[in-house]
């Protein structure tokens, strides 16, 4: 079929057979199908949305338009994890080195941060010396040897989807429920993963800020994940608050640093944590249930296992030799670090949380444009949790920031996004549902 049929088909509600969805892809991937077909696709898409099929038809070819690994090396079940992007998400850093140590392998290729969400990427490269984007056979080594590696998306993964998605990107059609279904799914697919955990993040700084979504977005990677035959569960979790008491880059690598080596450990973190852990246990088949799975994590972090497995992770990709032992030591800090007051008694009652990524980017911690380089040193720290008791005084959060000027900004957004009120807030849940 022309493209030009494959897009009116679609405009009109139309079903796309694999093989038109395939020819679209080969389009996409060589240059052959322009800017203006693939954006008026997305625009189809966006509004007519796609079958399970179709989107399974779609993951597939954006899997297949570039090189797919295998691990045939390994005697380790292969699992990964993937989050669909939140504040003070610094999960994969610690859950990585947990899994490893419980006998998983983890190849977790992860991205930069863009928008008001934080990257994996960025964070790892406020360390010094590591190896983000190793070379094919590094990554493989050290996946290998360590059993975890956090690398950057190297080489030739998924090629239609980086087109797809700057193109997606800059015409609004980012928020469509299959096209990010099948971004995210390619790219795993890619990685030659045996089994996958999500967690789709559900909230105010949350690409799906409402319930219904989330969880439409949860069963919708599901069932198509497992119709592409990559055995997939989700957990739905909560983003109405930063998940960490940290947000920004060395910030949240030092927060990571203290939860694995047992220094302090924030209490929602935790249990996601070892939540999505458990997952990723029963998935790869070394546990009987969730229950074991949480129990074989905790033991991980306990014994010390999932900090060394950090460490040798670090240094194999060329990082310092400790760097457990005093990341502040090699960690780049920032020149002004001062608190933010909550200016009045109470109780915290909620966040802005995208207000609190906003924030981290302003101060120079995320980035605008793909590509703009960030600074590592800033951010926030101390952020207080839901329902915490405060006093006029006390610190809702320590601001990390270049200057004074930027202290200042960050003192005002701040306090835009940090809700205080009279009485305390209803606890609330931070693992919503599961899916599977
Ligand atoms: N993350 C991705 O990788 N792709 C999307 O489309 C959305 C989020």
């Amino acid at each position: 079929m022309l493209t030009q049929e494959i897009i009116r088909t679609k405009r009109d509600g139309g079903k796309l057979e694999p093989a038109d969805i395939a020819a679209f892809v080969r389009g996409l991937t060589d240059g052959s199908v322009t800017e203006g077909q693939v954006a008026a696709l997305a625009m189809a898409i966006f509004f007519q949305g796609m079958s399970r099929e179709e989107a399974v038809a779609l993951t597939l070819s954006m899997r297949d338009s570039g090189e797919v690994l295998s691990w045939p090396e390994l005697d380790r079940p292969v699992v990964d994890k993937h989050s669909t992007g939140g504040v003070g998400d610094n999960v994969s850093l610690m859950l990585a080195p947990i899994a490893a140590a419980c006998g998983l392998a983890v190849p977790m290729i992860s991205g930069r941060g863009l928008g008001h969400t934080g990257g994996t990427l960025d964070k790892m490269e406020s360390i010094p010396g590591y190896t983000a984007m190793p070379d094919n056979a590094l990554f493989r080594r050290v996946v290998g040897s360590a059993g975890c590696a956090i690398i950057g998306q190297t080489g030739n993964l998924a090629p239609a989807d980086k087109r797809f998605y700057g193109i997606r990107d800059v015409t609004a059609t980012v928020e469509s429920v299959p096209l990010i279904t099948a971004s995210i799914l390619s790219k795993k697919l890619a990685a030659g993963l045996g089994a996958l955990v999500l967690d789709v993040k559900c909230g105010n700084g949350a690409f799906m800020d409402n319930p219904d979504r989330a969880l439409e977005l949860a069963r919708s990677l599901v069932e198509v994940a497992v119709g592409a035959g990559m055995p997939t569960t989700a957990l739905v979790t909560d983003m109405n608050q930063p998940l960490a008491s940290a947000a920004g880059n060395a910030v949240e690598v030092t927060n990571a640093a203290d939860f694995l080596t047992g220094a302090a450990r924030d209490s929602r973190l935790q249990e996601v944590t070892l939540a999505l852990a458990a997952e990723m246990l029963v998935s790869g088949g070394l546990v009987a249930g969730p229950d074991e799975g949480r129990a074989r994590a905790l033991a991980a972090l306990e014994d010390g296992s999932a900090a060394e497995t950090f460490d040798r992770m670090v240094r194999e990709l060329g990082g310092p030799k400790d760097f457990l032992a005093d990341p502040g030591r090699h960690l780049d800090s920032a020149p002004v670090v001062a608190d933010c007051l909550a200016g009045r008694d109470g109780y915290v009652t909620g966040y802005d949380t995208r207000g609190i990524g906003l924030c981290v980017v302003a101060l120079g911690g995320g980035r605008t444009r793909p590509g703009d380089p960030v600074d590592h040193a800033v951010g926030l720290t101390g952020l207080l949790p839901i329902g915490a008791r405060v006093e006029k005084d006390t610190a809702i959060a320590l601001v990390h920031a270049r200057d004074d000027n930027q202290l200042a900004a960050a003192r005002d957004q701040l306090r835009l996004a940090v809700r205080i009120g009279d009485a305390p807030p209803k606890p609330s849940q931070v693992i919503l549902s599961r899916q599977d």
